[in-house]
């Protein structure tokens, strides 16, 4: 029946919202299709009310590092693709990344996420694997560790889980492997990404996944299909945020006019936030960056559509330019201290405060574990 459902009218979209009914395939469509300014309101605060029953008034923070720009991967959309050969690239030495490491924890931050291009070299599995170690042993076992750096063997993230990294986020990208192939190489496979999903659950990781929105071809019906790909996975946290256009990449082409479609791009992310939120309930859920990138206070909103976490870039200033997976990439020119201050002042507008020296781990895992 996917996509052959007749379109729900919005008052019976919020009577199934305000009486807690389990939302469905057409539920959630219908929520991705919603333009009304106040029916969209109201499903925003219904999410936002889910959050705070779940979680309460906080926001996790993780600090981001992009330890390294070096990448195999050849990925149509993405800035920092193999090909494009524009970029300088760079990794960091692991005395650098364990300085924003202590930074972090100095700071109070609770947690930090590694991410980088993707490598599988044994220089790399092993660096990674002695930074995790060193991490926890610098910090005292304070700061929670996450890893985003792609796919690699079953081995190769047993080993950096027993090194202490215990959350791993993976995009799927897009659930449905038709885009998936319009938006990879052919070399690049939905199966390798679903089994490395599957392992690193299978060792134990809090596992993280999301997708792009606003795809070139990509249809309501993938993105509903993506929500509950995120459920019957039975995923733990969700980054997810706007497909934007990067001029050096094959996939720019198709979208001529991103440019006049911005609004749209950030608003489908809000409703896919708010969607995930009311479906899913317990799961950590990012307010990204990309979000941000589309307009000045994205992140802000896509807190009030019910995310719970944000990743402040604390990645060294000299290094921001060569990491632009996507063009209008906010914060090019900070440094890591530069954003804590504002965040925390936007935060707290919102009636929020930032849960400092918190993991913030994922209620569902616990869930999930206890099953
Ligand atoms: N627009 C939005 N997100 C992008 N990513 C990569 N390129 C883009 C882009 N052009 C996302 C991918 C990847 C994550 C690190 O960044 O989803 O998994
Ligand atoms: Fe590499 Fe990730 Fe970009 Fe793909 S999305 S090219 S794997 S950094």
């Amino acid at each position: 029946m996917k996509g052959n459902t007749a379109p729900m009218n919005t008052h019976e979209l919020l009577d199934a919202i305000q009486h807690g009914k389990e939302l469905q395939r057409e539920h959630l469509r219908s929520i991705l299709s919603l333009e009304d300014h106040n029916a969209l309101h109201t499903i925003f605060q219904a999410a936002y009310e889910t959050k705070v029953r779940q979680i309460g008034k906080k926001v996790f923070l993780r600090g981001l590092v992009e330890i390294s720009n070096v990448c195999k991967k050849n990925c149509y959309y993405c800035g920092i693709r193999r090909d494009n050969s524009k970029v300088v690239r760079y990794s960091m030495p692991e005395s650098e990344i364990l300085t924003a490491a202590e930074w972090a924890d100095h700071a109070d931050f609770g947690s930090i996420v590694l991410q980088s291009g993707e490598r599988s070299d044994h220089e790399f599995t092993n660096k990674i694997e002695s930074l995790v170690a060193a991490i926890r042993e610098r910090t005292g076992g304070r700061l929670g560790i996450t890893l985003a750096l792609g796919e690699q063997s079953p081995d190769t993230y047993n080993r950096w889980f027993q090194a202490g990294a215990h959350r791993y986020l993976l995009r799927i990208e897009a659930s449905n492997p038709r885009l998936y192939a319009h938006l990879h190489p052919p070399d690049h496979s939905f199966q390798t990404r679903l089994d490395c999903l599957h392992s690193l659950r299978n060792i134990g990781y809090q596992t993280g996944t999301g997708v792009m929105i606003g795809l070139p071809t990509q249809t309501l019906d993938d993105l509903v299909d993506d929500l509950l790909f995120f459920r019957d996975f039975d995923i733990d946290m969700i980054g997810m945020g706007p497909y934007l256009v990067h001029a050096d990449t094959p996939l720019a082409h198709e979208f001529p006019d991103f440019d006049r479609k911005k609004e749209s791009q950030l608003n489908l992310g809000l409703k896919m936030i708010a969607a995930a939120r009311l479906l899913l309930k317990d799961v950590n859920i990012a307010s990204t960056t990309a979000l941000q990138a589309l307009q000045e206070d994205g992140r802000e909103l896509g807190l009030q559509a019910g995310a719970n976490v944000i990743m402040p870039n604390i990645t060294a200033e000299q290094y921001r330019d060569s990491y632009q997976l996507y063009a209008g990439k906010p914060g090019l020119h900070d440094g890591p201290a530069d954003t804590l201050g504002p965040l925390k002042n936007r935060i707290e507008k919102l009636g929020e405060s930032i849960a400092f020296g918190e993991w913030g781990d994922p209620k569902h895992f616990f869930t999930r574990k206890s099953e």
